[in-house]
């Protein structure tokens, strides 16, 4: 894969929320080790290596590289906590793309690197939490992140947007 590049987009929608012995926390009491590792290596350490993996390789003139994090992983726009393993996991995930993007930009000035907030999907991982009610098509959501990605330079890499385009408080 290495002498593969360059890549004009990569886009990583892997993602851990729960599994069969594993639920977001409701309280601190709930924190257990092993959901933290799990959740941990789901949405920040595989794409902190994909990161190392695949940067590099993106095309230094116009590649972007987008994963998607979660706004519940704002630390700013944190109301309601709970969810600890997750939230904490897409917070740090958005750390690494906005550590990733200032290094990157020195070898790849129009590369972008992009956290992103895909709304509410209907989805296995939004099942449990009434998704199918409230989330809208992986189709629609996939078309909005497509226009956001387009719509983004590279002024803007390292940053957190919403499907809306709107830009995120980390
Ligand atoms: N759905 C929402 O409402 C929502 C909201 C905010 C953010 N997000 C984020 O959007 C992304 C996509 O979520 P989704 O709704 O599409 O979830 P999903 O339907 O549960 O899909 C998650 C994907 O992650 C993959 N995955 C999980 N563990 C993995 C592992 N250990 N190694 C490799 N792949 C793994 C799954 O692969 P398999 O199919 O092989 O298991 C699946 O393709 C996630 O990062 C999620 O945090 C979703």
């Amino acid at each position: 894969m290495g002498g593969q590049g360059p890549f004009q987009l990569i886009i990583n929608a892997a993602g851990l929320l729960h599994g069969p012995e594993l639920m977001p926390e409701k309280k601190l009491g709930d924190l257990q080790l092993a959901q933290l590792q799990a959740v941990f290596a789901v949405n920040t350490f595989g794409p902190a290596l994909l990161l190392r993996h695949f940067a590099p390789l993106l095309d230094r003139h116009c590649g972007r590289m987008a994963m998607l994090s979660a706004k519940v992983g704002s630390i700013g726009d944190n109301r309601m906590g709970g969810w600890y393993s997750y939230r904490a996991s897409k917070a740090a995930l958005n750390m690494l793309i906005k550590t990733a993007a200032i290094e990157l930009r020195r070898s790849h000035p129009g590369a972008v690197l992009l956290a992103l907030h895909p709304g509410t999907v209907n989805s296995a991982l939004s099942a449990p939490f009434r998704g199918a009610e409230l989330g809208r098509p992986a189709g629609m959501a996939a078309t909005e992140l497509l226009q956001v990605i387009d719509g983004l330079g590279p002024a803007d890499s390292g940053g957190f947007f919403s499907y809306s385009g709107e830009a995120l408080p980390w």
